[in-house]
Formats: C-alpha cells, sequence, structure tokens
C-alpha cells in the first residue's frame, strides 16, 4: 500500500489536462458488451476502476487491448460466460453496470450485488426495478443477481428514487432497452453528462437514443448493434478537484480539455467564494482572491453541486472567512473525510447531513488516512495548503479514480511523494 507526502504550503501554478472521465468510460466499456463486432474507444484513462472493470469484462469474453496511441479496442470473442463474480465486483461496484447489457444481449447475466462502501449504503433496486419493467426475470442466489429474458419488451420506467435518479441505474436500462422490442420511455433519469456519452456512443452502435442528458429519454428498439468509434468525454470531477486545488492555494491554473459547460454549478458556488474560473480560447482558467468568502451548498443531481465535489469543496471552506453549511443529498452519510480533515486544525461541526464548517487561519500538516476516493482527493488538496508536511495513508483509493494525479500536481509545483507503506 502506498501514501503520499505532501509539503504544504505552495502556491499550484501552471498548466494541466484533463483525463477522459472515469465515470463515462465505465458504463461505456460494458456497452461495448451489446454488440459482438469491435469497438475503438479514445480517451479512456488509466486507473485501477478502469483495470477492474477490463478483468470483469475479459473474463466475460472480451479481447480488450490498448495501442500505442492509447487506443482501447474491445472486441467480444465468446458469450459464453456471463457471471461477474464478488471478487472483482467488491472491488468496484461500478461492475453492476455490466448487467443491462449482458441481460440484453445474452438473455443471461449473474451479477454479484455490490455491497455498500465508505459513503454508505448503495442499492441497486431501481436498477432491478428498471429492468424488471423491461421484462426481466430477476432473482437472487448467493449473493448474486440473475437476471434472464425472453426478448425485453419496451415500456414507460419511472426511475426516481428518495435520492434523486440513479445514474448507473440509467447506465444499465437504457442500454438493455436499445436491444428491447419496442419504444422504452425512461422518465425522471439521470441527466449527467456521462449519461449522454453513453448514449453518445451507443447511437453510434446504431442505437435510437433521444434526449439522453435530460429527464426523459427515448429508446427505439432495433435488432442489433454495430461495433463504433468513441472519444470518452473529459472528467469533470478530476476537473473540478483541479480547479478547488488551485483556488485553495491561492494558484494560477490552466486547465485544458476542461468542459466547463458541465461545470456550471461548481464555477457559480465557486465565484461567490471568490474564485474566477474563466473560458479561454478553450482551456479554463483559475484565479482566485487571497480572502475566501463563506458559503452554503446543498449537492444534487446534475446539473447541481456533485456530490462528488462536495469533500474537495469543504477542503476548501476549512479556509474561508465565516461559517459554510453543506448538506449532503445525495449520500446523507458521505463525510467520513470530516474526522480527518479535524486532525488538521479543520473547525467542521455535522448535524446530520450537514457539515458547518466554520473558517479557520489555517490548516496543519499531519498523517491522516483515505477513506473513499473522492476524500482522499479532499485530504490531498489540504496537504498542499497545509503548515508543515501532511501524510495521505491508503491512496489506493485515489489511484481508483485520479489519473497520476502526484505527477500532475508535481507538474504545477507541489512536491509529493509516493512511498510504499
Ligand atoms: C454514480 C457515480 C458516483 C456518484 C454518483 C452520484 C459512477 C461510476 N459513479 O454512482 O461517482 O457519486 O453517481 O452522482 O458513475 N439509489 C437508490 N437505488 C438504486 C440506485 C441508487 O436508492 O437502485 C440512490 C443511492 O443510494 C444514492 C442516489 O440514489 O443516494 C444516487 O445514486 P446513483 O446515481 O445510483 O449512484 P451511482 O450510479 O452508483
Amino acid at each position: 500500500m502506498d501514501k503520499f507526502i505532501i509539503p504544504g504550503g505552495v502556491r499550484l501554478k501552471g498548466e494541466v489536462s484533463i483525463s477522459g472521465a472515469k465515470n463515462a468510460a465505465l458504463p461505456i466499456l460494458a456497452g461495448c458488451l451489446l454488440t459482438e463486432e469491435p469497438c475503438s474507444l479514445r480517451a479512456v484513462p488509466d486507473l485501477a476502476d478502469i483495470r477492474a472493470m477490463l478483468e470483469i469484462m475479459g473474463e466475460l469474453g472480451v479481447d480488450t487491448s490498448r495501442d500505442d496511441d492509447g487506443v482501447l479496442k474491445i472486441h467480444v470473442t465468446d458469450e459464453s460466460h456471463s457471471h461477474a463474480r464478488y471478487d472483482l465486483v467488491r472491488k468496484m461496484r461500478a461492475s453492476i453496470c455490466v448487467l443491462g447489457p449482458l441481460l440484453a444481449k445474452r438473455g443471461y447475466a449473474r451479477v454479484s450485488m455490490p455491497g455498500g462502501c465508505a459513503i454508505g449504503a448503495r442499492p441497486v433496486d431501481l436498477h432491478l426495478r428498471g429492468l424488471r419493467a423491461l421484462g426481466a426475470k430477476i432473482e437472487l442466489d448467493g449473493g448474486d443477481i440473475i437476471a434472464t429474458r425472453d426478448r425485453l419488451q419496451g415500456t414507460e420506467i419511472f426511475l426516481g428514487g428518495p435520492f434523486g435518479s440513479t445514474v448507473l441505474g440509467t447506465a444499465n436500462v437504457m442500454s438493455a432497452a436499445t436491444l428491447a422490442e419496442g419504444t422504452t420511455m425512461i422518465e425522471s433519469a439521470a441527466c449527467e453528462p456521462e449519461i449522454e456519452d453513453l448514449a453518445d456512443l451507443l447511437n453510434a452502435m446504431g442505437a435510437k437514443i433521444r434526449g439522453a442528458g435530460t429527464p426523459r429519454v427515448t429508446i427505439e428498439g432495433v435488432e442489433q448493434l454495430s461495433g463504433a468509434e468513441h472519444t470518452v468525454i473529459p472528467d469533470r470531477i478530476e476537473a473540478g478537484t483541479f480547479i478547488l486545488a488551485a483556488a485553495v492555494t491561492n494558484g494560477d491554473v490552466t486547465l485544458h480539455n476542461c468542459r466547463l459547460d458541465h461545470l456550471h454549478a461548481v464555477v457559480d458556488k465557486l465565484r461567490d467564494v471568490g474564485v474566477a474560473v474563466e473560458k479561454h480560447n478553450g482551456t479554463a482558467v483559475v484565479a482566485s482572491a487571497r480572502r475566501l468568502c463563506p458559503t452554503d451548498v446543498t449537492t444534487q443531481p446534475y446539473p447541481g453541486f456533485p456530490t462528488d465535489l462536495q469533500a474537495q469543496l469543504m477542503t476548501l471552506l476549512c479556509l474561508a472567512d465565516g461559517n459554510s453549511a453543506i448538506t449532503e443529498k445525495i449520500f446523507p452519510d458521505r463525510f467520513m473525510h470530516v474526522a480527518e480533515l479535524l486532525r488538521m486544525g479543520a473547525n467542521i461541526r455535522k448535524e446530520g447531513p450537514t457539515a458547518i464548517v466554520t473558517g479557520v487561519r489555517e490548516l496543519i500538516g499531519a498523517p491522516v488516512m483515505a477513506s473513499d476516493l473522492r476524500a482522499s482527493a479532499a485530504l490531498v488538496v489540504a496537504g498542499l495548503v497545509a503548515r508543515g508536511e501532511t501524510e495521505v495513508r491508503r491512496v489506493y483509493h485515489i489511484d481508483r479514480g485520479y489519473e497520476h494525479i502526484e505527477k500532475k500536481l508535481n507538474q504545477l509545483g507541489a512536491n509529493i511523494q509516493r512511498v510504499a507503506e
């Protein structure tokens, strides 16, 4: 297991390029199971979660290889194994997104039920409700979801849940409906850009999807899908993390390959705090005021403020001049980073799904423990601005979702060392 040693007190300065989006690439890889023809994917990031997904795809009879230009070739060569085993699924919850494509293409899927994780219970009831509505028979056996069908039938499906819609649930149902008989209408679909990106790939494969990226998605079923080429969208959460890291260190950073149109809520909130993020010649330029203002923020489904940037924003607000309130409406227990930030001298009080953050003059370096992917990013950002040295342990969490984060930050003037624990 590796840890990061982070000397604090740096000011990030320079240019950084944002990688392809992990959360778009995962359901897109699963979407390639819907055809026996080869697919070529550009900008799939090289991350632990992607490698885990490729391992699962390998067991599902898929040949995968990267060429010298980084293009990932995906080719289904054997459809006889449709079991995504617990050993692999437990490494990465998002592997649930193979369920819809396997069911639709092969008529049978056995996928281990993902467990909870550090950010709380992670049910999949909406995924199953959606697939049942399409006519799938679903049973549970030995911790596995077993889904079977004759042919899926298009229908109207409401996918809203107690915390809004579901991103991977929408991906699963939308993917499965591409091969259903007749037309499917998903109401209360997730509007995240990653869903639109998946629909772009599926449409390039011959699917007939309209409205992806809005709450109503219509899918006219087709007999079969073909191979396609696709470039994955830039990672808005990685971009948001670099924007927040630049802001907290009072830096001056230009981001390439950054879709600010996917970050409206973040840019708008940061303006309240005193951080300007401007578009300039196809790049995003971050500049922040010396004094940061407090603000209130609630995480929401897209286009609201993303839960995946809540922890990193909290680090920033720890240094604002006054009290901020952060309310988590997607994963109400997603506050594992609070206790670690307290170890660094932050002043945060938790009340149910809300954290009241009172700004302090400085954070102080300390050994801290990463608990999940985005919480670890928040601790790295805190380490950059803290007085003294911070040690972030268990950085395998961060390796799941950030491509070469220490290299990218070091390129901007940080001096992070990766050390084996
Ligand atoms: C995706 C993202 C994750 C992000 C999350 C919310 C990927 C790989 N992961 O996760 O980074 O934090 O969206 O933006 O894309 N829910 C149910 N029943 C279900 C499914 C979800 O009640 O069947 C609830 C969840 O507990 C949560 C909310 O709905 O409260 C949203 O979850 P969901 O959008 O499904 O998250 P994921 O797609 O797993």
